[in-house]
């Protein structure tokens, strides 16, 4: 595979510290750009971040004295240095879609952690284990736009990381029909550390905004299907969830409660997660995890700060699998949300562009 050039966008905060600290010794991906508000743009990335630099590594040396360029008003000059660029901005929803549409009218496609483009019907939002092939939607998406390679593609929310994947694979054989879904969720989520949030040593905040009906509806999304020129949401399976944020540093678990059209065994659905694997795995794209989904034995496992980290924070981590008295099963499953959940699972999707030839 050949080398391409990126930028972040976004590079300041903390899905954007994240992008720098996976991409420092990626074997496709080379940083060429990092980019910010006009607040922090001339300056070298360290005295930008400043005390804001959250990972428990240190900034890329390569990195570190960078000079942050414009987001806005740099496009033009970022497009003559990058081959796409990873975008995680916190912007209202407006002016997100019309920077990152910007991005895609100045022929650099954009591979996005931002919610503001997730329900735009012709821009893809994927996990590559799941809805690798709603990629062929950018087809669309282009024409629409007027353009030969800008396009914007996007990840889905952190917090349906952890309990979709386990869904998905249940679904063609199994049917899967109502999901109850409690998530408890790390204040990383919330781009804060315990320094910066205090308040959440030794408590649990029963509210995210926005977090329940995004957890609720972009399933199904993934779950849709291309016809013509835009994806269409799938009805099934009906999603309910609650969304708590809990005093984790970084993982989002969650209670699943699921029924089935037919029922399977518990075999049958351990066999099913142990057996899965998606385009993902079968590119081998560097940071697929090599298993997607581990089931644990142990009644007290999957837990945060134990397995967030497995397969460099990329596979999602299951347990507790028993029948329920009100649906037919319920468990728990784990996922780190900035990696699988916001920068890794952007930049497993951006492999998956390259090796399926949308950046080319
Ligand atoms: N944190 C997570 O776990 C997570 C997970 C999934 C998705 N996301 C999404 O990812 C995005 C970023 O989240 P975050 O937690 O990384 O936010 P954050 O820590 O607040 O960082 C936001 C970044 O946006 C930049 N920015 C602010 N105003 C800008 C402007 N006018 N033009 C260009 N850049 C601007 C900031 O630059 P300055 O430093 O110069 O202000 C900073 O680099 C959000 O859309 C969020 O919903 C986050």
């Amino acid at each position: 595979m050949k080398k391409f050039n990126v930028g972040i966008v976004g590079a300041t905060g903390m899905v954007g510290q994240r992008f720098m600290s996976i991409l420092e010794n990626h074997p496709w991906f080379d940083v060429k750009v990092l980019a910010a508000s006009a607040r922090s743009a001339g300056k070298t990335y360290t005295e930008a971040v400043g005390s804001k630099w959250a990972m428990t590594t240190p900034i890329p040396a390569s990195m570190a004295n960078m000079i942050i360029m414009d987001a806005d008003a740099d496009i033009e000059k970022i497009g003559e240095l990058v081959d796409f660029v990873f975008c995680a901005v916190n912007l209202d929803k407006d002016a997100t879609k019309a920077l990152e549409e910007r991005y895609a009218k100045a022929e650099i496609p954009v591979v996005s952690n931002n919610s503001a483009n997730r329900h735009t019907p012709d821009v893809p939002m994927v996990v590559p284990e799941i809805n690798a092939d709603h990629i062929k939607i950018i087809d669309a998406q282009r024409k629409r736009l007027g353009t030969k390679r800008g396009f914007i593609a996007v990840k889905s929310n952190c917090s349906l990381q952890s309990y979709v994947p386990a869904l998905y694979p249940l679904d063609k054989d199994y049917g899967v029909e109502d999901v109850l879904v409690c998530t408890y969720q790390a204040i990383s989520g919330a781009g804060k550390t315990f320094d910066t949030w205090p308040e959440m040593v030794d408590n649990v905040i029963p509210y995210i905004g926005g977090e329940e009906e995004k957890s609720e509806k972009e399933p199904l999304k993934l779950w849709g299907k291309i016809e013509g020129d835009v994806i269409v949401d799938a009805e099934k399976p009906h999603f309910t969830a609650q969304c708590l944020r809990v005093p984790a540093s970084d993982g989002h678990m969650a209670a699943v409660f699921v029924r089935f059209a037919n029922k399977p065994s518990k075999e049958q659905i351990l066999d099913a997660w142990k057996n899965y694997a998606g385009r993902a795995q079968e590119l081998e794209l560097p940071s697929a995890p090599k298993q997607f989904l581990h089931y644990f034995e142990e009644d007290n496992y999957p837990q945060t700060k134990l397995h967030r980290n497995l397969e460099n924070g990329m596979a999602i981590s299951c347990g507790r699998l028993r029948e329920d008295t009100q649906y037919d099963y319920k468990f728990v499953c784990l996922s780190h949300n900035t990696l699988r959940g916001a920068a890794g699972g952007a930049v497993l999707l951006a492999e998956l562009l390259c090796a399926e030839g949308y950046m080319d």
